[in-house]
């Protein structure tokens, strides 16, 4: 994490920020971002990748480009719980993992309850071991977050899944797991890499119908082919995985994360802004760079180099989004997006039916003088002409993004509790901030004689 510096705890713009005993961001609002921040690794991405690590039975996986977040050391905890042995270097952005000597078949459930990503265990260690055990995950309350696509996925290759005493139980036949065909209702981005994972070392070969087509899934089928598996399709709606008998280590780089860089877009775009991300894929992100366009901000790329920006957000044009599967825009970025429409004048609707429960961060922009309302799956933003800091509460990750997008535009000052959320998947996010210019700081308040700014 940022390192972090000792303040003055008897400054009277600071002792404000102290009457919660819990860290928190604060956020002084109404400061354009402007300057270049480097994308960091695709948090999804990498969490399916760390998972994928345990595939290898001979040599060592090096993965470079991870995001510096709580839900990688979380992961790669489970790792070393495992019996493989994972090492992090160059700032916790490169993994090292032997897992050659994985052993067990039940990760640890209060590390595996802190994340959803934990569910991309199934997949390898019912490979590796023909067995697994696993405690139900954790991760963002939005809904009910079904798991029953990844028990057809893995039922598919011939394994049995049974819930027992709150934990999936899924087992390979004797004679191990076989290719077979595999047909997903929804396009899970889960299931899809679970049923890959265990496919590549399957005898036979795996077809998966209305497979996920997200760059995260495409990263993962590119490891496992760095492996030596063999894997075609990725990136369409039929994945063909070809079962091998071993895999092997390899070097591989994480792809940049299109959910953190949407964010800063969206964030540069709602203060009028003019910002540059550096490493950002323009083809994973042009969901939501189009839709910024059309509303009239800007957008140019040179290369691996992303630029956004805007004039007033009171010249925006207004717009609906519907969250959906990729390559539609990503449901990760409604919440922040919902943020921007706030300020835009007219009429606005967010369609999200991808979880039924992603509206959390409404309340509080609603607390901040947002005008929203929420019918269903359907919120209705009609844009106001100034948002004002508030106290609020980031209920998931996604909504803690919106609210530090509302706290960068809001006048006065934002300070934002239950931040645990934020930093499972941003890396770092008040020094960044602050490099583009924001006044945003993280305060640590464990004891008021410690207290420190990050
Ligand atoms: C991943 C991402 C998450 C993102 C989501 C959709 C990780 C760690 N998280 O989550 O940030 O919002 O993709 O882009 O990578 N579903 C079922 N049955 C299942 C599995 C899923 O009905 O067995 C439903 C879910 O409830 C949801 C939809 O399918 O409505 C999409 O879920 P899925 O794509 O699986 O998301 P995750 O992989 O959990």
């Amino acid at each position: 994490m940022s390192p972090s510096v000792s303040i003055n705890t008897q400054s009277p713009i600071l002792q404000a920020h102290v009457s919660r005993n819990e860290p928190h961001i604060v956020i002084d609002g109404g400061y354009p971002l402007t300057g270049s921040i480097r994308v960091a690794g695709s948090k999804n991405a990498a969490l399916a990748l760390i998972a994928g690590t345990l595939l290898a039975t001979s040599g060592k996986t090096v993965l470079h480009n991870l995001p510096n977040i709580t839900d990688i050391a979380d992961l790669v905890a489970i790792l070393n719980s495992m019996g493989a042995v994972a090492q992090f270097s160059d700032g916790n952005t490169t993994l090292t993992v032997d897992a050659s000597g994985t052993r067990f078949n039940e990760p640890p459930p209060h590390l595996v309850s802190r994340m959803r990503g934990s569910l991309q265990l199934l997949g390898p260690l019912l490979a590796r071991q023909g067995i697994v055990r696993l405690a139900m995950p954790g991760g963002c309350n939005i809904g009910a977050r079904a798991v029953d696509l990844h028990e057809k996925g893995l039922r598919g290759l011939g394994a049995t899944w049974t819930i027992d005493s709150g934990c999936f139980f899924a087992e390979a036949p004797f004679d191990g797991l076989q290719g077979g065909a595999v047909y997903l209702d929804k396009p899970s981005v889960g299931a899809t890499m679970n049923t890959m994972m265990a496919a590549s070392l399957a005898s036979g070969v795996t077809t998966i119908e209305n497979a996920a087509q997200e760059p995260d899934v495409v990263d993962l089928a590119n490891l496992i082919v760095a492996m030596g598996g063999i894997v075609d399709g990725q990136g369409t709606s039929r994945i063909t995985v070809t079962g091998v008998k071993v895999l092997h280590g390899c070097e591989f780089n994480v792809s940049p994360d299109r959910i953190e860089a949407g964010t800063y877009a969206i964030a540069a775009v709602a203060t009028g802004g003019d910002i540059t991300l550096i490493g950002a894929d323009f083809n994973a992100l042009s969901p939501v760079l189009s839709k910024l366009t059309d509303m009239g901000a800007h957008v140019a790329t040179d290369g691996n180099h992303v630029r956004v920006w805007s004039g007033s957000v009171q010249t925006l044009t207004g717009t609906s989004i519907v969250a959906s599967p990729h390559p539609g825009f990503p449901t990760d970025l409604q919440q922040p997006f919902t943020s921007l429409l706030a300020l835009v004048h007219g009429t606005n609707t967010v369609h999200d039916s991808v979880y039924e429960g992603r509206f959390g961060h409404i309340p509080c922009l609603s607390k901040m003088g947002a005008n929203i309302k929420v019918e269903g799956s359907v919120t209705i933003v009609s844009g106001v002409t100034s948002l004002s800091g508030a106290d609020v509460k980031a209920t998931d990750l996604r909504a803690g993004a919106a609210l530090v997008v509302a706290g960068l535009v809001a006048s006065g000052q934002t300070r934002i509790f239950d931040i645990h959320h934020i930093e499972r998947g941003y890396q770092d996010l008040c020094v960044r901030l602050r490099q583009l210019g924001a006044h945003c700081w993280r305060v640590n308040v464990g004891d008021m004689d410690t207290m420190v700014m990050e």
